[in-house]
């Protein structure tokens, strides 16, 4: 883990600004592996590609993606410091929780797996895997992982694409998806990647395994140009 300690403000006597510094109150909630908070659930940071979490902070900051706490903490932080926090989460490594063993039918977990690995043409749904990546553990630079996440934060975020408070850049492919899937069907991927162990390599693919079936906007935006 690389614990960099260039902070912007350390030269000239300026006030000491280093990265444990300025990560200490985002651990207070997101912790190292996620949190159960009152507020919602605080996903893990640790080991997401960088392009994706600094695209995240940028939609907190600029108000496609809501959640008060979020919106609040970016609300002046400017480009180059988000960029930095999210190289330092990006190359953080932490342990995974287990998988929660959900109890759930036999069938949904069936269907679950079916949309997540084959998708459903009828109902034009691409499989999760062909953009998430094979091993569904993201995609780089900006495609996170789908694994390793608690099934109600996987809905939470379906539903929040599907009620416009979450919103990536156009043309937001997650939109359509979220709302292609019926609620049965949210529910059935969700519970079945929240059943799965994460890979014993987390670490996101390198490059996409195959052409991704829809065009999102998110997925080439450069990070950020120093
Ligand atoms: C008061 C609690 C709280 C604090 C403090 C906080 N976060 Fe968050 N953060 C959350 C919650 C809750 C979410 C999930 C919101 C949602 O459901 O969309 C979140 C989401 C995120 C995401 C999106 C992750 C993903 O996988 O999509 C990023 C990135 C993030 N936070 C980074 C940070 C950073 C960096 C800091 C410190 C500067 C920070 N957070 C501080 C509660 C917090
Ligand atoms: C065409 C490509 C594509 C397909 C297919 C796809 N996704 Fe995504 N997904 C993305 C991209 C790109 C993002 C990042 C969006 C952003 O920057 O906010 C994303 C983000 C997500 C997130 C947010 C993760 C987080 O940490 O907050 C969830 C949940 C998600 N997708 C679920 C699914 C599920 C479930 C399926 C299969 C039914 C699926 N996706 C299929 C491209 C895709």
């Amino acid at each position: 883990m690389v614990l960099a300690s260039c902070g912007v403000g350390t030269a000239l006597g300026a006030p000491a600004d280093t990265m444990e510094q300025r990560v200490a109150p985002c651990l207070a909630c997101h912790g190292e592996t996620g949190a159960d908070l009152e507020s919602g659930y605080a996903p893990r940071l640790h080991g997401k590609p960088a392009g994706y979490l600094f695209n995240q902070l940028v939609n907190f900051r600029e108000g496609r993606r809501y959640n008060h706490a979020m919106n609040l903490m970016v609300a002046h932080l400017s480009d180059a410091y988000l960029w930095e926090m999210s190289e330092f989460f990006a190359e953080a490594e932490a342990p995974y929780a287990d998988p929660v063993t959900t109890p759930a039918g036999s069938e949904t977990l069936r269907r679950g797996r079916q949309l997540a690995t084959e998708g459903d043409a009828a109902l034009n749904i691409p499989s999760c895997q062909s953009c998430h990546g094979e091993r569904l553990t993201g995609v780089e630079p900006n495609t996170p992982g789908l694994v390793g996440l608690p099934r109600f934060y996987i809905m939470a975020q379906l539903g929040a694409w599907r009620a416009g408070t979450r919103r990536a850049a156009e043309p937001d492919c997650m939109h359509d998806i979220a709302n292609s899937l019926s609620g049965s069907d949210t529910q059935a991927v969700a519970t079945w990647l929240a059943s799965q162990p994460v890979p014993e390599d987390p670490s996101p693919a390198q490059e996409p395994a195959v052409e991704p079936p829809m065009e999102c906007g998110s997925v080439n935006l450069p990070g950020y140009e120093q």
